[in-house]
């Protein structure tokens, strides 16, 4: 057995991973002609509505709306639903801070459900438990590319008339069953920012598929305003509250460019996805993240659990000896579940005061602490993260492999 590198052996991954430019001719001629149209806003400029054509077309609904980050679609689509003051949104506890904010800046209340230990998605179960006559809506996050059980989410939404709101920050170009994460829910919500399969700096898309929920968005994301009318006075007509979340035209048109290469992205970052799996999924210990029969997964990240009795290491040991064969990793995701965040424990979300929680609309006491969601908190403890890119080629894959092969069973032939 070849000796780790954490013990002075030689690095199982011998070449630099795969590097490229995310950026080139194709966003420069877009934010060309954006400049040269002498306005950077979206509704008198052509590069937004050409965004949200190109977009609602590549994923077959009716229409998109086009917001200045993810954090700003997820809150438009509530907002869109009808989500408000006193209102309770199921959501997923290993996130991001953007899947809750737009939820407490509606002054609804966010409720936690559990998880499925491998596919790190809302376990259905969980989440029908969680429904009270205070639920409006599910929150869905489809994480790191991977879909979540739509048909029995769907199920439970149908069943107490509550509204699907689906997270796809993580997820573009990801199958369920066939269909595209973000078009099963009544709003499919999707981010821009830099860390993403694709890029517009920051940026969010709507995607909405009747022209009733489509108004409500667009409005939503563009502070109550009807530009849609013909009568100069109405557009001005506010009967709510709505934010400013629109996206620029220098935004929509790197996002144009950017839309050209998001299929070949989601195609690479899956098959880098896959081939990870098939080569470790046989390793003691290790349980590879899963998809389910039928889904695919555009795998934002890559993550995979340890079962430290099995793998005869811990978690973190496992991670340390990987880094020093050269596979860059993370010993978990977010440091905790969001809801053992401060903010939430103390339900300080606006400062000073206990409101949503505290407010005359809702009226009920929940507690926020350790142990509300146990299966997710054990995958925060026991997961590994690996980056993925498109740039990363099967030599790197396979080399990744051989390190995770190596650390797996040094540890596991030393504990016999
Ligand atoms: C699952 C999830 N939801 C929402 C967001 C928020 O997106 P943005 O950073 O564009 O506001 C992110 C971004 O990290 C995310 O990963």
């Amino acid at each position: 057995m070849s000796k780790l590198a954490l013990f002075g052996g030689e690095k199982a991954k011998k070449t630099e991973f795969g590097t490229g430019k995310r950026f080139g001719e194709e966003e420069l001629q877009q934010l060309k002609e954006a400049l040269e149209q002498n306005t950077l806003f979206y509704w008198s400029g052509t590069k937004v509505k050409e965004m949200n054509r190109k977009f609602a077309e590549m994923y077959g609904m009716g229409y998109s709306v086009a917001t200045s980050s993810g954090t700003a679609s997820i809150h438009v689509a509530l907002g869109t639903v009808g989500v408000t003051a006193g209102d309770e949104v199921i959501t997923s506890p290993i996130t991001d801070m953007g899947t809750v904010i737009g939820i407490l800046y509606q002054n609804a209340i966010p409720i936690f459900a559990d998880l499925d230990p491998h596919t790190y998605n809302l376990d259905p179960k969980s989440v029908e438990e969680k429904i009270t006559d205070k639920t409006k809506a599910i929150l869905v996050v489809h994480l790191a590319g991977n879909p979540a059980d739509m048909d029995a989410i769907m199920e439970i939404a149908r069943k107490y008339n509550i509204k699907v709101v689906e997270d796809c920050a993580q997820s573009y170009m990801s199958y369920y069953k066939g269909k595209l994460v973000g078009t099963i829910g009544d709003v499919g919500c999707f981010s821009l920012n830099d860390f993403k399969h694709i890029s517009a700096g920051d940026g969010g898309m709507v995607l909405v598929n009747d022209e009733e929920t489509y108004v409500k968005a667009f409005r939503f994301a563009d502070k109550n305003y009807n530009r849609f009318s013909k009568d100069p006075d109405a557009t001005r007509r506010i009967d709510f509250l709505a934010p400013n979340y629109r996206m620029s035209e220098l935004q929509g048109a790197v996002g144009i460019a950017q839309l050209d290469k998001l299929e070949s992205i989601c195609e690479r970052r899956h098959a880098y996805g896959e081939r990870i799996s098939e080569g470790i999924k046989d390793l003691p210990g290790i349980s590879i993240p899963k998809i389910e029969e039928g889904n695919k997964s555009s795998y934002w990240f890559y993550m995979f659990r340890i079962n430290e009795e099995e793998a005869g290491v811990s978690r973190n040991e496992f991670s340390k000896a990987l880094a020093a064969e050269g596979v860059p990793n993370q010993a978990g995701y977010i440091p905790a579940c969001v809801y053992e965040y401060d903010m939430f424990k103390n339900k300080n979300a606006f400062d000073g005061t206990d409101a949503p929680w505290g407010s005359k609309y809702y009226g009920r006491e929940i507690e926020y602490k350790t142990g509300l969601c146990p299966t997710a908190e054990e995958i925060l403890s026991t997961a590994i993260r690996l980056v993925v890119n498109e740039f990363y080629t099967m030599e790197d894959a396979d080399e990744v492999i051989q390190a995770i092969r190596k650390v797996a069973n040094y540890y596991s032939s030393e504990k016999k």
